[in-house]
Formats: C-alpha cells, sequence, structure tokens
C-alpha cells in the first residue's frame, strides 16, 4: 500500500482528497497545522499537528514513513487579503512551500502534487482558458501560486523532482456521503455565501459588480466539484507513478456560471428566495474565467467530472452547509 502525505489535509480540498485516496486503497498520513483546518475534517488514521516551516517535523514525517507523493493543499487563499498583506501571501505560500520541497529533496521523496490555480492566468487575454495561455497574475494570490509553479519547473530539472502542478478553478461542493465540506474561518467565497443568507447566518448577498463584459453582467466562473477535484489527485499520483515528466494542468468543468445564475440555482435547489444587494465591483476580478474542457485533464489524467450540472453541486453544499459538523 502507498503513503500519501497530505499537507493540508485538514482543509476543505485537502479532507476530500484524503477520503478519495483512502477509498482507492492508498494510505494516508495528514500533516496540518491546523491554522485553517479541522481535526475532525481529517478522515484516516495518521495525523500529524505541525507546520511545514518546521523541518524537525517534516524530517520526522519522511523518516517515520516511506512517502511515495506528497500533495501540498496548505495556502493561504483570500484574494482581497493577499493585496492589503502580501507578505502573509509569499511567506505562507512561497516560503513554506520551498521549506517542504527541501525537505522532500534532503529525503528523496520524488513526486509532488501541487494545489496551483487559474488566478495564475491574470485577465485572459482568451477564453476558455488552456493551459498555453500567458500566465501574468494580477493579485499576490495568484503570484505566490505562479512562483512555486516555475520553482517546481527548476527543482524539477535539477533536483529529478517530479510534480503535477493543478490549477483548479472555483472549487465548490461538499462531500454526498461522508461529513466533511466547506468552512473558511473567513468566508468569501460566492456559494457559500449564498447559502449562508438562507440559513439566516448572513442578511444578504452582495453582487460585485453588475456591469461586467458578461450575457448578464456579471463574473462568470467555472466551478468544479471539489470531489471530481480530489479524483484528478489521485489520477495524478497515477500519471506520475507511470512515467517520469512533470506537468502543469487546468482543472475546470468548461461550463461557466455567472453570479446571478448561481443564486438563481440556489434559490431553486433550496426553493428559498436569496436577499440580494448589487454592489460596486470587487478589485481583482476578472470578467470570466473559464477552463477548455476535454484539454490536458482529460487527456493525461482521464478527467471526466461527475457534477455537470451546478444544481447538483450546490445541493451538496446546502447538504453540508445545513448539517456541518465542524
Ligand atoms: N462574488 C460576489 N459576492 C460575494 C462573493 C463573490 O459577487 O459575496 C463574486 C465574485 O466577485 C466573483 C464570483 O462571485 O465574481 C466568485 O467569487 P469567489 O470569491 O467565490 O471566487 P473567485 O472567483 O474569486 O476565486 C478566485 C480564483 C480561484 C482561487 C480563489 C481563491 O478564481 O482560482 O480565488 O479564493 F482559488
Amino acid at each position: 500500500m502507498k503513503n500519501i502525505l497530505i499537507v493540508g489535509g485538514a482543509g476543505y480540498i485537502g479532507s476530500h482528497a484524503v477520503v478519495n485516496l483512502q477509498e482507492s486503497g492508498y494510505n494516508c498520513i495528514v500533516l496540518d497545522n491546523l491554522s485553517e483546518g479541522y481535526r475532525d475534517a481529517v478522515k484516516c488514521d495518521h495525523f500529524v499537528q505541525g507546520d511545514i516551516n518546521d523541518t524537525n517535523v517534516l524530517n520526522y514525517v519522511f523518516q517515520s514513513y516511506d512517502i511515495s507523493t506528497v500533495m501540498h493543499f496548505s495556502a493561504y487563499i483570500n484574494v482581497g487579503e493577499s493585496v492589503v498583506d502580501p507578505q502573509k501571501y509569499y511567506k505562507n505560500n512561497v516560503q513554506s512551500t520551498l521549506n517542504l520541497l527541501s525537505a522532500m529533496v534532503d529525503n528523496k521523496v520524488k513526486n509532488f502534487i501541487f494545489s496551483s490555480t487559474c488566478a495564475i492566468f491574470g485577465n485572459p487575454q482568451y477564453l476558455p482558458l488552456d493551459e498555453d495561455h500567458p500566465q501574468a497574475p494580477i493579485n499576490p494570490y495568484g503570484m505566490s501560486k505562479f512562483m512555486v509553479e516555475k520553482i517546481l519547473e527548476d527543482y524539477s530539472k535539477a533536483y529529478n523532482l517530479k510534480y503535477v502542478a493543478l490549477r483548479y478553478f472555483n472549487a465548490a461542493g461538499a462531500h454526498p456521503t461522508v461529513r466533511i465540506g466547506e468552512n473558511h474561518r473567513i468566508e468569501t467565497h460566492l456559494i457559500p455565501l449564498v447559502l449562508k443568507t438562507l440559513t439566516g447566518e448572513r442578511k444578504d448577498i452582495k453582487i460585485f459588480g453588475t456591469d461586467y463584459d458578461t450575457p448578464d453582467g456579471t463574473c462568470v466562473r467555472d466551478y468544479i466539484h471539489v470531489c471530481d477535484l480530489a479524483e484528478a489527485h489521485k489520477n495524478a499520483i497515477e500519471l506520475l507513478d507511470a512515467g517520469n515528466e512533470s506537468y502543469q494542468i487546468n482543472l475546470g468543468t468548461g461550463v461557466g456560471h455567472s453570479v446571478k445564475e448561481i443564486i438563481a440555482a440556489c434559490e431553486e435547489v433550496t426553493g428559498m428566495r436569496v436577499p440580494v444587494v448589487n454592489a460596486p465591483r470587487r478589485a481583482g476580478d476578472p470578467a470570466s474565467l473559464v477552463a477548455t474542457s476535454g484539454g490536458l485533464a482529460k487527456r493525461l489524467l482521464n478527467f471526466n467530472p461527475k457534477f455537470i450540472d451546478i444544481r447538483e453541486t450546490i445541493r451538496t453544499a446546502w447538504d453540508w452547509e445545513r448539517n456541518k459538523e465542524y
């Protein structure tokens, strides 16, 4: 049985990856400092509470378990905050990752799966976004992920490290059967915020900009179910195990939905009316971000998202939002 180290396995996407990997027969070891994640989200037996800045902890994990692949989910993800406090982002998302990579090199662990983002593209020059689209991040969050991608290019050549950088579009939804889901300590994402207006946790949802160059004037995003993302990670392990190359792969559904469409879909799923307020644009938001479908993800990862109807994705998020366990 292969041992996979999941850094950030107590967080939103990492916890779903753990469940998927265990179901597929991998042995998961979660390393998380619990600054953003939750102990209750870790659905495997091996949990180490620790920080990837702590080389002793990393050496302990690498020397205790014969790790075949490292997955790295721990990062700060709030775009707006990254503009106000870039240091926090470069320290956590770049410097800490360097420390993790150094420990991997020292302990001769070769395979790395990295959580990257479509935010590395900045304002799209064309849509849908394929892997060859020019990369020009417009905020420190996107830049921090871009920098790690570049570091990985160099490390893979110099240190024989193999990696897959998976560039997520908008992760959404929750596990349909295991009680894990999205619960950021400071929530900024559209779908959970809309649903919180329906549980009474928030008064209303602000639509950030209604004058974009999109069909209904609101921003368009590609919402991909977190379980489909998790499946892609498992397939990325197999891709690395099978060959000697590294890859950068976009992960979206290929379908875009506007903010207004998401709100309408939430109303349809819940049968409730969402209180909406029109607000100014949010700084740093591109009008549309949509992935190509059937690109590298399909070819290399056999990626076939199961959640295509956005209402199904929202239904899982709604189930979770009403019955959260942490
Ligand atoms: N939005 C609103 N009102 C809100 C929250 C969001 O109108 O209260 C709009 C945003 O302006 C945006 C869309 O809903 O147009 C989606 O916003 P999210 O905050 O849910 O997600 P982002 O599109 O900002 O996601 C981006 C990148 C991801 C990255 C993520 C990190 O696209 O790759 O930020 O949080 F991972």
